[in-house]
This record gives structure tokens, C-alpha cells and sequence, in this order.
């Protein structure tokens, strides 16, 4: 809910029409603007690409999910990086009136493992919601997976039925929506940072396919689970998120030359294959310290961090040692509550006085 009000806050403070500078390596990225922006804009909406606004108004009934599949994606963002330097929220706009806005989308195109991130995670969230309109007979190309609605195994007592999800049109919309604007600028001078990208989306894509699992219900006499009914269910995204979060702590530096195949720039580790699911990189990211606008960076000034926190929430690191404030704030809230007879409830006001801590 708080995050969700966060969103909305940083769409209003950005609005979508700010953000069109396409960088060749970002080209098609703008898509996700729509999970952020207040007014449900869309098939015709500015920050999409040509292509992918043909394909919308091809799918009308897509649209609700493309916009459902950013909001996925970005939410999971902020809330996998919220303890963090670099916390998934763009830059404020310029002050300067008229100033180009750079925010996420220079984000979007510096070759950064959280640029990986980002697309890895708004690519999973298209193919989950897409599948998720599937399952529910939203959408006329596709449905459940019909090739299990029979079979199982009998000796085991469980057989197929419901509605599994089937990610395959999700998977190729997905693909089609974002990764063909993409292999548009391959041959050209954003080459390595497209390649880069498309293999990032694909790895999100892959984390929905690996973490699909089966859910199954018990039928019987008063509950004996003597047969079940068992279905194929994608992940929750929050699992699909912590996935994603953990190929980005673990990501891989890519070479910048231009070679047919994707290599390591570690050369004693080239022997390595990449898996489809790594996600990839180009450019040693920058500490997330300070507000850069034109890199698009909020910096961390004014973040509440925890005094007695060793991880990256901790005041020392989230503040970059710059020290920080300490406001008190009060809460009131209603405590002791007792029940009355008959019929209702007593509580006192308590208040509690609690240190809020905020880098410099
Ligand atoms: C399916 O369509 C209905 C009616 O338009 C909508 O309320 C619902 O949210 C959709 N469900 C999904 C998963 O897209
Ligand atoms: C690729 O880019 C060219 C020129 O920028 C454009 O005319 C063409 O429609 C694009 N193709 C696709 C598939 O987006
Ligand atoms: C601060 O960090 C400590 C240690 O990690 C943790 O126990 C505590 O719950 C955190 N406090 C808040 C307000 O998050």
C-alpha cells in the first residue's frame, strides 16, 4: 500500500511525456512508464515505440496486462531494492525549467547491473500478468494449459485438472512486445548495450518459466486427500523478485568488444559458460551516493536509514559516512483495548516516542 502511494507520488513528479529521450540501448524501455503513470494511459500512449504500439492496438484486451505487467515489475523493483543505495526510484525532474529529464530512462541504458535488473524484472513481470489474463479466458489466443488436462499418475493418486497456467503466449508476447524494439538498434552504435538487454530480458523471462510449480487440492472422504487435483501455477512474484535479486547480486561483467558471442570480461573466468538466466552487464555502476541528474541518480540525502543495521540499510553505508539526522516522531495510537459488556471496546491513547534517523 505505502509502496504503491510511492509509486503514484514519483509518477506525478515525473510525468511519462518527460521521459521520451530514447537512448538506441533503452529503445522500447519507455513501455514501463505505464505501470507508473495515474491515468491508465493507453495503446497510444507517448513512450511507447511504433511497433509496440501496433501490437497493443492489435490486442486491445492486452492492454490492462502490459500496464498490470510494469506496475508488477517496478513494484518488485522498489521493494527488492528498498533498503538499498540505489533504490528503483528515478531521479526528481530538473529543477531547471525545461531541462532534458534523464531519470530512469539514462538508467535504463547504462549498461548497469541494476539496468539488468530492471529489465529482467518488468520482461517476467509482461509474461506473469499476460499469463495471468490467460487463465482467467481474458484474452482469445490463448488459455490453461490444455495439453494437461488429462493424465497424472494414478499410482500416486493425484491426476490433472483446473486451470494450469500456460506462460508460452505470455513468454512470445513478452519477446515480441519487448525485445523486437530492441533487436532494431542491434546493428547500430548501441549495439553491446542491446544485446545486453535482450539477454536480461530473457533471463527475467526465464526466472517465470524455472519457478513454476504445482499447486494441488485434496478431494476424499471428509478431507482424506485420498485423490487430488493437482495444476501448474506460476510462482508469486515476490518469489520471482528475490530470484531476480539474487542473479543481480551474483551478475556477470560482459565484454565490451564486439564479438559474435557474449563473453566474460574476466578473462581467467571465460571458460565459464553464461547461463540464459544470468543477468548480464556492461558498466561498473556508480556508488548511488549523491543526486546526479543528469545521470538520472536521487542520491541518498533525506533516506531513512537504521542506526544499528549492519547491512546496506545501516546509516554508515546508505549515508556514504556523510553522517546523519535524528528527528523523534510521535506516534499515538489506541492500546490497552479492553471489551466492555456489552458491547463494545475501550482502548487508551498511548503514545510512543520513536528516533527517526535520515543521511545528511
Ligand atoms: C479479466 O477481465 C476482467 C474484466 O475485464 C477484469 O476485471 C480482470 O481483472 C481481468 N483479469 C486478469 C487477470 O486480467
Ligand atoms: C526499425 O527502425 C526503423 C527506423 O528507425 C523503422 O522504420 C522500422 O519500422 C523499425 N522496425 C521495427 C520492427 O520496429
Ligand atoms: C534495524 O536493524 C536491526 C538490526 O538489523 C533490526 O533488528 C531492526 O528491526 C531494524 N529497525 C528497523 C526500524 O528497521
Amino acid at each position: 500500500m505505502g509502496r504503491g502511494a510511492a509509486l503514484g507520488r514519483a509518477a506525478l513528479l515525473l510525468p511519462p511525456l518527460l521521459l521520451l529521450p530514447l537512448c538506441p540501448g533503452a529503445a522500447g524501455g519507455n513501455w514501463m512508464w505505464l505501470g507508473m503513470a495515474p491515468e491508465r494511459p493507453g495503446c497510444a500512449s507517448p513512450p511507447l515505440s511504433s511497433r509496440q504500439k501496433e501490437l497493443c492496438k492489435k490486442r486491445p484486451e492486452l492492454v490492462g496486462a502490459i500496464r498490470e505487467g510494469a506496475r508488477l515489475g517496478l513494484h518488485e523493483c522498489r521493494s527488492q531494492f528498498r533498503h538499498e543505495r540505489w533504490d528503483c526510484r528515478p531521479a526528481p525532474a530538473p529543477r531547471r525549467p525545461g531541462a532534458p529529464a534523464a531519470a530512469f530512462g539514462h538508467q535504463l541504458s547504462s549498461g548497469t547491473k541494476e539496468s539488468a535488473f530492471i529489465h529482467a524484472v518488468t520482461a517476467a513481470g509482461l509474461v506473469h500478468s499476460v499469463t495471468r489474463a490467460c487463465s482467467a479466458g481474458n484474452v482469445t489466443e490463448c488459455s490453461c494449459d490444455a495439453s494437461l488436462q488429462s493424465g497424472g499418475s494414478a499410482s500416486e493418486g493425484w491426476h490433472w485438472g483446473g486451470c494450469s497456467d500456460d506462460i508460452h503466449y505470455g513468454m512470445s508476447f513478452s519477446r515480441k512486445f519487448l525485445d523486437v524494439p530492441l533487436k532494431n538498434v542491434t546493428g547500430k552504435s548501441g549495439s553491446r548495450l542491446a544485446v545486453m538487454n535482450l539477454h536480461n530480458n530473457e533471463a527475467g523471462r526465464q526466472a517465470v518459466a524455472k519457478l513454476m510449480s504445482m499447486d494441488c487440492r485434496c478431494h476424499g472422504v471428509s478431507g482424506s486427500c485420498a485423490v487430488k487435483t493437482c495444476w501448474k501455477t506460476m510462482s508469486s512474484f515476490e518469489k520471482i523478485g528475490r530470484f531476480l535479486k539474487d542473479k543481480y547480486e551474483n551478475s556477470i561483467q560482459i565484454s565490451d568488444r564486439v564479438k559474435k558471442k557474449l563473453r566474460r570480461k574476466e578473462k581467467s573466468q571465460r571458460k565459464i559458460p553464461i547461463q540464459k538466466e544470468d543477468l548480464l552487464y556492461l558498466n561498473k555502476s556508480p556508488n548511488y551516493c549523491v543526486e546526479d541528474h543528469k545521470l538520472g541518480i536521487p542520491g541518498t540525502q533525506g533516506r531513512e536509514c537504521n542506526r544499528t543495521s549492519e547491512g546496506p540499510d545501516g546509516c554508515n553505508l546508505l549515508c556514504c559516512g556523510r553522517g546523519y539526522n535524528t528527528h523523534v516522531v510521535r506516534h499515538v495510537e489506541r492500546c490497552e483495548c479492553k471489551f466492555v459488556w456489552c458491547c463494545y471496546v475501550r482502548c487508551r491513547r498511548c503514545e510512543t516516542m520513536t528516533d527517526v534517523h535520515t543521511c545528511k
